[in-house]
């Protein structure tokens, strides 16, 4: 069977168009890799994944590191079945392992407001790891009104609704193999 990549998706009434493609995608997340392979050399770091959307991503970068690491996962829920942001984060599960003085990845899908990732890595740093950087696959650069520090950034992207790649909208569309954008026409 060929990749799940149509031209146009319909999702919950609205029209969505190609925005980045698989290959795009694969390299990028390769570069990631190699640079997160050299910056934590030695290391041993632990790659924390934010369900649900985080997770192809996180499993196809993790692929790309060449060197020992651990992963774990966390949910958070802060859109509901909305295109804009609720503006209030809840945590719907923690993590299971123990970050005192580990060197932890936190790894995004996307980040919007800020305000998900700013509540993540203020409640990891309570845990005290050696060190915290965050992977995001996404940017929407001109929407972040909360200060959040970006280590890795795949894509700045605008800030129109996106979808696939593990990115839904009302729980729809994450098995697409490409990322789509609104159509706004
Ligand atoms: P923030 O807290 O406003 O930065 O929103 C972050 C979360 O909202 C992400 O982890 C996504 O789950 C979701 N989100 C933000 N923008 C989009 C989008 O364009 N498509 C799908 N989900 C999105
Ligand atoms: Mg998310």
């Amino acid at each position: 069977m060929p990749d799940y990549t149509p031209q146009i998706v319909t999702c919950n009434g609205e029209t969505f168009k190609p925005f980045i493609s698989m290959s795009a995608l694969k390299k990028r997340v390769a570069e990631l890799g190699e640079k997160l392979t050299e910056d934590f050399e030695g290391r041993r770091p632990i790659f924390i994944g934010v369900l649900n959307g985080a997770y192809i991503f996180l499993s196809d970068l993790m692929r790309r590191v060449q060197i020992p690491c651990e992963v774990d996962f966390l949910k958070l829920s802060s859109y509901g079945d909305a295109k804009v942001s609720s503006g209030q984060v809840t945590s719907l599960k923690d993590i299971d392992a123990d970050i005192k003085d580990r060197h932890v990845v936190l790894v995004e899908d996307i980040v919007d407001t800020g305000l998900s990732m700013k509540y993540l890595t203020d409640q990891l740093e309570r845990e005290k790891p050696a060190s915290l950087s965050v992977v995001t696959l996404l940017h929407k650069k001109e929407a972040t009104r909360y200060d959040v520090q970006l280590d890795y950034v795949g894509f700045e992207i605008p800030n129109l609704f996106v979808l696939g790649y593990g990115l839904d909208y009302a729980q729809e569309g994450r098995n697409l193999a490409q990322i789509y954008i609104l159509d706004e026409e």
